[in-house]
């Protein structure tokens, strides 16, 4: 066996894969950013640009927290555009901004280190925990631009709104965050006022107040530019150039007001109560909502503008048993520019015993880049059953008797019936169990709108209830899965060892396989038994690593050129000269990874096999660098855009988040040995409190809304991890779930990867350790000595079944050797 092993490149110097990657970038970007608004303004015809606003040059490339990155270089709006040969002809805002932005910062590091001096040494990781990730800095706006700010050198500007946020605090419905600062707003007037053509740009992870609009005609163009990655300046100029045409969907819907949302006043902290999160809303969630109960957003779900314009027809329906086809060729019909278009299938359902949404997605497809004149003929499918509603009554999935109407178009409001399909009788789909009772039960929204009635020409199908499959979910507890290898491992392991197997080992320290800056790994403590370790790293913008560090001959790690920025806080900073070294005195280990687009941004390329690409990329970067897991995707719903986290995942609408993060699961897992981590399971849609806020839940939008996609993700991506979340769900702690975990997880979606808590998510006074084994939880995150005495104590005192730390510990080891990374060992 080797001492250890090195992985990442043993040079500084960029190299291929990083060039490809950042292409494959780029493009992402430029097929995500959404072109809300355009009256003549892009592209643009001057080359000469007057630029402002916080994002120009500090452009927000993703989020902070786990789900940040440690790029080589990110390029920003400003560079990207100098890149494409535009000139810049106003700097003198973005100077005195520069100024601003480290004047502010200082402010904010020296309240954070007052905080940290009450933290002892040995206290590192839970300062991070309380202090530093809880508090990023909020992005500051700026001042109000001044007339000698202006240049009267072109007729074009452009100015870029920034907010960031991240884990562990929600975003505020206040001026310089969810709402524009007084600075901001008077800048865009001003510049409304003094341009003829004004671009405004949101460098922003979720959804901003764009009320402004109302109050000036003379923004003639918006562009959402969310977080870009790595490429996303670039990325920038190559849609306003016209480089590329912008065809950039957004996957929530935008209300005129924040007040529109219905979850709006009661969310988070806005009604004072951060421990009880009623979602009184039930299923209607974004566009579900805003359809059903008539009201008018500034921008639909699935909405986004093109330099050209599109028709469709459909070619062909059919419909085999429940299964729906439909042949639509759609046709550039503008004159001078190339172009992609989203079609989106939506179903409306009868309005029988349930009460339903208007109408929801069902199935997308993006088009190739269309040359005008050019057509494509394109295929949607779907399956009604996939599509039936959740009776809590009988726990059964049904399907209501009544006509469904199939409407295509190019978002949840521009779309109409293309054909009928009609069930003569209520049909159970699904027998299930009911799962994760209500502590207490409060009344839901119900939506009344008129029973639709569908053009008697418009093709009709009949579907036949014996046609529909009927599954009746047997709840046993799930077997001791092993193959021959691990069977002989695990007879060889006394208890101890077990419990070793099913809590990680940390983040550092000596161990085989060596992945610095990885967010977790399993035990390091069984090498002499012959089970190696694997590391596990954040997600999801990319692989949240250290990029440069030095191995000693011992196993130790060094950081080339000291501490990252990040870390240099407080007294931590004296022990930089400890922890610092020249890559002569070990072995270099480089580790640039790629910051990808926020997924956000990702999810509005609406581009399933562009998506892949990136799990494939992702995938490469693993195995160069040693990682068996990747913390990602992130696929909670975007219920309010307030949540801190929004930028992590992908929509409000659960069947595109679960088809996004199959894609990108896919092409992760197209590598032999690694693997996705589909997470939080679930309900995590609130950072503020999010260790004790119970996400309080009828069964039926649990099941429909919060749970949807991530039983798309099991069924048709494989993935090999879920993680839970760190809230409770109607009072139980999802870690310590024994309904999400096993009922619904294992025994209904016949998931057999490996389960594990968020970090921490078990400490203290929150989940048990306990409790884990018995309800589904194989590996607890990142570990602990507690939480190996827990277990311990519960085995010594029967309080815990062996059987359940067998099956825990056989599913980690199933998944340590099915690693790519084993080899040498
Ligand atoms: C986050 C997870 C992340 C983990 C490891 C937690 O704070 O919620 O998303 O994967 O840390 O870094």
């Amino acid at each position: 066996m080797a001492k250890f092993k090195l992985f990442g490149l043993r040079t500084d110097d960029e190299s291929q894969r990083e060039k490809q990657h950042r292409q494959l970038c780029r493009e992402v970007a430029g097929e995500g950013i959404v072109l809300l608004k355009n009256e003549g303004v892009l592209p643009l015809r001057n080359k000469k640009i007057a630029l402002f606003g916080a994002g120009a040059r500090m452009t927000v490339k993703g989020g902070t927290g786990s789900g940040d990155m440690q790029e080589r270089y990110s390029v920003s709006i400003e560079q990207g555009l100098r890149n494409a040969g535009f000139e810049i002809v106003s700097t003198r805002w973005l100077d005195r901004f520069d100024q601003y932005y480290a004047q502010k910062d200082k402010i904010w590091r020296q309240s954070i280190e007052e905080k940290i001096k009450t933290y002892k040494p040995w206290q590192v990781q839970k300062m991070f925990d309380e202090v530093i990730h809880v508090n990023p800095l909020c992005f500051p706006c700026g001042d109000k631009i001044q007339i000698e700010d202006l240049s009267a050198d072109t007729d074009t500007a452009i100015y870029v709104v920034a907010r960031q946020a991240g884990e562990s605090a929600d975003r505020r419905f206040e001026n310089g965050d969810f709402k524009l600062s007084e600075e901001e707003s008077y800048n865009i007037h001003s510049l409304a006022e003094q341009y003829e053509k004004l671009l405004l740009v949101i460098n922003c992870g979720g959804i901003l107040d764009l009320s402004i609009l109302n109050e000036t005609n003379n923004i003639g163009a918006v562009l959402y530019y969310v977080q870009g990655g790595e490429e996303g300046g670039n990325a920038f100029a190559d849609i306003v150039s016209g480089k590329i045409n912008p065809s950039g969907k957004i996957t929530d819907t935008w209300a005129k007001r924040y007040e529109d949302y219905p979850s709006a006043m009661d969310y988070g902290y806005l009604n004072g109560n951060l421990k009880d999160e009623d979602y009184k809303e039930g299923i209607y969630v974004g566009y579900r909502y805003f359809d059903s109960f008539g009201i008018n957003p500034l921008f639909e779900f699935g909405f986004g503008l093109s330099y050209t314009t599109f028709s469709h027809h459909v070619s062909d329906i059919h419909i085999q048993k429940t299964k729906v086809t439909i042949k639509v060729m759609i046709t550039n019909t503008g004159t001078e520019f190339s172009g992609k278009q989203v079609l989106q299938l939506y179903l409306e359902k009868p309005n029988g015993r349930l009460c339903h949404e208007l109408r929801s997605l069902v199935a997308f497809v993006k088009t190739k880049n269309l040359k005008p004149d050019e057509n494509e003929l394109l295929t949607l499918t779907f399956d009604l059953c996939d599509h039936a509603s959740y009776d809590e009554k009988d726990s059964n999935w049904v399907l209501d008797q009544g006509e469904y109407g199939i409407c295509l178009g190019t978002s949840s409001r521009q779309n109409e019936p293309v054909a009928v399909v009609v069930l003569e009788n209520e049909t159970v789909v699904e027998k299930c169990t009911s799962i994760c009772p209500m502590e207490y039960d409060f009344s839901e929204l119900k939506a009344e709108f008129p029973i639709h009635e569908y053009d008697l020409n418009l093709p009709r199908f009949e579907v036949r209830s014996d046609d529909i499959s009927y599954v009746k979910h047997v709840y046993e507890n799930p077997k001791i899965k092993t193959n021959l290898k691990t069977e002989q491992l695990l007879l060889n392991l006394n208890d101890k060892e077990l419990i070793e197997l099913i809590v990680g080992a940390g983040y550092s320290g000596k161990s085989f396989n060596n992945t610095p800056g990885c967010a977790g790994r399993t035990t390091v403590s069984l090498l002499k038994k012959s089970i190696p370790n694997v590391n596990f790293s954040d997600g999801p913008a990319g692989l949240n690593l250290t990029p440069k560090i030095v191995i000693l001959k011992s196993g130790s790690m060094r950081y080339i050129d000291g501490i990252p920025a990040m870390w240099k806080w407080g007294w931590l900073k004296k022990i930089e000269p400890f922890v610092k070294a020249k890559a002569g005195r070990g072995t270099p280990v480089y580790q640039f990874m790629t910051a990808w687009p926020a997924v956000t941004l990702q999810a509005q390329t609406w581009n399933l096999p562009l998506i892949e690409k990136v799990g494939n990329a992702v995938g490469v970067e693993m195995i160069e660098t040693g990682v068996t897991l990747w913390l990602a995707p992130g696929m909670n719903i975007h219920r309010n855009p307030l949540c801190g986290r929004n930028f992590e995942y992908y929509s409000e609408d659960p069947i595109l988040t679960g088809m996004m993060s199959s894609a990108v699961s896919k092409g992760v897992q197209s590598h032999k040995g690694i693997g996705v981590t589909v997470k939080h399971f679930c309900c995590n849609n609130q950072e503020d409190n999010r260790e004790y806020v119970s996400a309080n839940i009828k069964e039926r939008a649990l099941r429909e809304i919060y749970l949807k996609g991530f039983r798309y993700a099991v069924e048709h991506s494989n993935p090999k991890a879920v993680m839970s979340s760190y809230n409770l769900v109607n009072g139980v702690y999802t870690a310590n779930s024994f309904d999400l975990l096993t009922k619904v997880l294992r025994c209904e979606w016949g998931y057999d990867g490996m389960t594990m808590t968020d970090w921490n998510s078990t400490e203290s006074d929150k989940g048990k350790h306990e409790l884990c084994p018995v309800c589904g939880t194989d590996l607890i995150m990142p570990g602990s000595k507690a939480a190996k005495k827990a277990l311990l104590k519960g085995l010594k005192n029967d309080s815990i079944n062996r059987d359940d730390i067998l099956r825990c510990a056989a599913n980690v080891l199933n998944m340590i050797f099915e690693s790519a990374v084993i080899e040498g060992f």
